[in-house]
């Protein structure tokens, strides 16, 4: 595999989930397959569980990682074409991507959306210009649009916990004090709609995600009735997208209570507010998926490593 930037990277998810599982019974099977291999993460947005994670699956596989937050300790990068650099840009990504790929054998990238431009957050400036002038394999650490491997750290967590052939999986939009981007709702539904399950969308009104993304999945604006019988219900909060990068609602209404749940177990990328998102309750009942979930994020990322070292 030559990148990993997308969840239609992924060409058969059982499999991949079945590997995944292997890898995580047994983590330092694969000690040689890295070794005199460097992975370069390179953050311009804030990270716990990507940027630890990801380092994790690297010393699993024997490979070195090093680390920049890129938008604080580098130059300034300027992405457009023809640009007369005369203003606060100092290094062009063209020199820049050209540069870190002489360092390192594999590049991951986190960059997330402006949430005021939609067209160009669309276009994934950042990553599709990594894509064109890097040499080597890219990964995406959650981009404008997409956290390819926050989705398939939670379908391996579904297999893992599901008692049900086809279960039942809802992702409900819930509140937040600042505006979210749509990267993790948008690939969590690009994972459920190439797995097996029962998947339906729960969001208020003027919430709904990017057409073109949920497709035919059903979209709920009653939360109580995408809730019925539920198995798995994933919350996460996300601004509008038709009302592009704004917060129209903050209905606490919305939030995640146990009483809510039934029997289904809850899941969440993390970070979560609690009492905002999710009470207390139930971040503290054994229903909560979201420490085994944050666990997954090492196989997620050591599988793709895998599969790119392989290829390699
Ligand atoms: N879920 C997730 O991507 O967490 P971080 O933002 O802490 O990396």
């Amino acid at each position: 595999m030559k990148k990993y930037t997308h969840i239609n990277d992924i060409d058969h998810l059982p499999s991949w989930i079945k590997e995944a599982k292997a890898l995580k019974k047994n983590p330092l099977q694969n000690q040689e397959l890295g070794k005199n291999k460097t992975l370069g993460l390179l953050f311009f947005n804030s990270s716990l569980r990507t940027r630890l994670s990801t380092q994790k699956a690297a010393l699993n596989l024997g490979m070195n990682p090093i680390v920049m937050n890129i938008s604080e300790d580098a130059w300034g990068i300027e992405f457009g074409d023809k640009t007369v650099m005369n203003g606060s840009t100092a290094e062009h990504i063209k020199e820049a991507a050209a540069v870190v790929s002489q360092y390192c054998d594999v590049i991951a990238v986190r960059a997330f959306p402006s949430l005021t431009d939609k067209e160009k957050d669309e276009s994934e400036q950042v990553l599709t210009a990594f894509l064109k002038y890097a040499t080597v394999p890219l990964i995406n650490m959650e981009s404008a649009t997409g956290h390819p491997l926050q989705g398939l750290t939670d379908a391996i967590t579904i297999s893992e916990n599901t008692t049900k052939k086809r279960p039942k999986v809802v992702l409900s939009w819930a509140p937040h004090v600042k505006a979210l981007p749509h990267a993790v709702g948008n690939s969590f539904i690009q994972t459920m709609q190439k797995m097996d399950v029962d998947f339906v969308i729960a969001n208020p009104k003027g919430y709904d995600l990017n057409p073109d993304i949920t497709k035919n999945t059903p979209i709920y604006h009653n939360q109580k009735e995408a809730f019925k019988d539920a198995d798995f219900v994933y919350a996460k909060n996300w601004s509008s997208y038709e009302d592009y990068g704004k917060i129209i609602k903050t209905d606490t209404n919305w939030m995640i209570r146990k009483e809510k749940l039934g029997k289904a177990k809850f899941m969440h990328c993390l970070p979560v507010r609690r009492n905002v998102v999710v009470e207390d309750a139930v971040l503290e009942s054994d229903h909560s998926l979201v420490i085994e979930q944050a666990n997954n994020r090492t196989f997620a990322a050591q599988l793709v490593l895998k599969k790119i070292l392989e290829n390699d």
